[in-house]
């Protein structure tokens, strides 16, 4: 099998994250501040801390990066929940761009419907967010919050977000970043940028396992945003209110242990590899993938034609064939893909793909240049 669907979560993960997770389940396995001081709780807690700890580094966060202000969730789908029913009000104004997810967009259409207006930013043709945009809509209208992707999900557009940023600076609006297809590609620094919520999901290109996530909080905002769910913290137990307190507030509930075991692991990978070494090997791939795919007749990329503004996630029709019996015969010859609409219909509306959707093929850090090769001779036998 070569696997082409990073976009959709990264495989093979790094061995020290399976290990990371088989040695927290068969030797650790105890739950989080809710035992007594054994040697397996304190394990449990250095853990978690240690992973909160490399979190706020790597994404740059907020007071020194302090820990306190990292959020664990299952998700970056829960991570923006979290901050937007927990922020927006009836009456308030949100702008987004027309190139969200439906993490972005299920939530906001929910949040429509109980009062709250939603603005949004067209992209142009290639997926592509203009900054002048967004500042002309900020100016037109008061808006209380702006979220937006980092890179679409679908075509791979990486947006201006020092631009955005620097422009909900000035206007002193809040600015939450979806970051599911950037985070472990891309450096980002939340407390730089000024963003009010950084929100990652763990099990892509962080390499971390499936049901992890998180957020990364400027700690004004995150004192403004009610919790979304509320329960047991292991902490507080005499109260039978929410705590107030970080990270407590906005984590009820035995976490992902075994997950946050493995995602702390892939921070250390992810640190001895290093970020630009992680993002030339894409862009490189990207590159190798994009020269061989202009060869085959009748295809119609969506997005960036080149490497430049974007990531190795690249959608595309083939002239009078249907994207889903594409992948199909692909995956019949072991090349795995993702067709269809990506859960962003928004994005495919944009890019002129709707309703139909498109093929994505997504390489990843570990995928070689033979494999592509191999999808290329195998998307030309499926066509004829
Ligand atoms: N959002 C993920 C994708 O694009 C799951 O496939």
């Amino acid at each position: 099998m070569s696997y082409l669907n990073n976009a959709a979560t990264t495989w093979p993960k790094p061995e020290c994250v399976v290990n990371a997770v088989r040695d927290f389940m068969l030797n650790g396995g105890a739950n989080s501040s809710r035992g007594s001081n054994s040697q397996r709780d304190m394990k449990t807690m250095n853990i978690m801390l240690d992973c909160r700890i490399k979190a706020a580094e790597f994404f740059g966060g907020y007071d020194d990066a302090d820990p306190i202000l990292v959020t664990f969730t299952a998700n970056i789908t829960e991570s923006l929940n979290v901050v937007l029913r927990g922020y927006l009000r009836k009456g308030m104004s949100v702008l987004t761009t027309s190139m969200e997810h439906n993490a972005v967009m299920r939530p906001l259409r929910a949040l429509e419907s109980e009062g709250v207006n939603i603005g949004i930013v067209s992209a142009d043709s290639n997926g592509l967010i203009h900054a002048e945009d967004v500042k002309r809509k900020l100016a037109s209208a008061k808006y209380d919050l702006v979220v937006m992707s980092h890179a679409s999900n679908v075509c791979g557009t990486v947006q201006p977000v020092e631009e955005v940023a620097e422009i909900c600076r000035e206007r002193s609006v809040p600015l939450v970043l979806d970051t599911a297809q950037t985070a472990g590609v891309i450096q980002l620094n939340a407390s730089e940028l000024g963003l009010s919520a950084l929100c990652f999901t763990g099990h892509k290109s962080l390499m971390g396992p499936q049901g992890t996530g998180g957020i990364i909080w400027k700690r004004e905002f995150a004192e403004r945003v009610e919790p979304l769910i509320t329960g047991g913290t292991g902490s507080y137990s005499h109260l039978e209110t929410q705590p107030e307190e970080m990270p407590d507030k906005f984590e009820s509930g035995t976490p992902n242990l075994p997950g946050i075991a493995g995602l702390n692991s892939a921070f250390d990978w992810l640190n001895d590899k290093g970020l630009e070494v992680i993002g030339e090997r894409e862009k490189k791939t990207g590159q190798y993938f994009l020269e061989a795919l202009k060869k085959i007749d009748g295809v119609l990329l969506s997005g960036l034609s080149d490497m430049r503004g974007r990531l190795p996630v690249f959608a595309f029709n083939v002239e009078g064939k249907d994207n889903g019996i594409l992948a199909d015969g692909l995956s019949r010859l072991g090349f795995e893909t993702r067709p269809g609409l990506h859960c962003s219909p928004a994005a495919h509306k944009t890019l002129g793909t709707f309703p139909q959707g498109a093929l994505r093929v997504s390489p990843g850090y570990f995928t070689e240049e033979s494999e592509i090769d191999g999808f290329i001779g195998a998307l030309r036998e499926v066509l004829r």
